[in-house]
């Protein structure tokens, strides 16, 4: 009796550290996620929200290659659409997993998911609208890449809500994180590019002028196209359900390394890429 209740005890505390490790790295990773989304969605809105409130559409073209036309008022309102509605995506996304924001305001969180839902819809459509007519800058097996991404967002994105209105909430979760996860790829992959500057200290494995390379190519497939971000969160789950102490060290070091990536990104992306656009006159 004895020896099993120090059995008991020692098995719930092994299963308190699993749990507790695994919970840090997740919160850690969530808040600098979150500290850079919405960084990301404080200059789309500052960027392009206030070019387009002050009639300087022309100005989306400091940024985008393909952003204005003159006289392709379709064409326009296609990438307008889709760079602005990218801020209810990048701004949205972490209020739908705050647990306190989901408890005490339900209602809110059903109202901005159906809105995140058919954002996600709308702005990964757009994006391959841009993509296939206009143009974007990389090379082919990027924007295969990307197109890739945008099939995940749409079908994420009916998974997620078919299962909430079934009520399956614990599918509705995973779907939802899926969905978290894909539609951050385009956040992703540019906090990670920084990340890469900055060490290198300027452009290595690509060419900066044509926006293509060895590094890109890399980049872009294991971002969009098979989601390094996906496997990890596949393997934070797994951790979770096995509950075994190595598993967990082991998942939550990964998740460690890519918070420290992330990290220094966002400030590489701050430093090198938002401030000095919104700098610009
Ligand atoms: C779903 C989440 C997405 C978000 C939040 C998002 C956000 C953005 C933002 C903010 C920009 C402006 C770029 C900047 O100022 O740095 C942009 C540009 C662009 N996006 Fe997206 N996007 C998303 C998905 C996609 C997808 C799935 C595609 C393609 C299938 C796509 C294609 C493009 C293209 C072509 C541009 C113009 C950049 C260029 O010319 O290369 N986006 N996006």
């Amino acid at each position: 009796m004895t020896s099993n209740t120090t059995i008991s005890v020692s098995d719930k505390t092994s299963f308190y550290n699993t749990t507790k490790i695994l919970t840090i790295a997740s919160t850690g990773w969530f808040g600098v996620t979150t500290l850079g989304l919405w960084l990301f969605g404080i200059y789309i809105l500052l960027f392009y929200g206030k070019a387009t409130l002050e009639n300087h559409f022309e100005r989306w073209n400091n940024v985008l290659p393909h952003g204005y036309v003159t006289g392709d008022w379709l064409g326009n309102l296609v990438v307008g659409t889709h760079v602005l509605l990218a801020s209810i995506l990048v701004i949205g996304g972490p209020l739908q997993f705050i647990p306190s924001v989901r408890r005490h305001a339900p209602r809110f969180h059903r109202w901005l998911g159906r809105l995140y839902i058919i954002t996600a819809i709308i702005v990964s459509t757009a994006g391959l609208i841009m993509v296939w007519t206009r143009g974007a800058v990389g090379d082919t097996i990027q924007h295969i890449s990307i197109s890739i991404q945008a099939v995940y967002c749409i079908i994420f994105a009916l998974l997620s809500f078919i299962y909430a209105k079934a009520r399956q909430f614990n599918k509705h979760r995973v779907w939802a994180l899926r969905l978290f996860m894909v539609v951050n790829g385009v956040w992703l992959f540019r906090v990670e590019l920084m990340c890469w500057l900055l060490i290198h200290g300027g452009p290595v494995g690509f060419n900066p002028k044509t926006f293509s390379g060895p590094f890109l190519t890399a980049l872009a497939i294991f971002t969009y196209a098979i989601p390094v971000s996906i496997g990890l969160l596949e393997l934070y789950f797994y951790a979770q359900r096995k509950q075994r102490k190595a598993l967990s060290l082991f998942v939550s070091t990964l998740i460690f390394l890519a918070t420290a990536i992330q990290f220094v990104g966002i400030a590489g992306a701050m430093m090198g890429m938002w401030l000095p656009r919104l700098a610009e006159p």
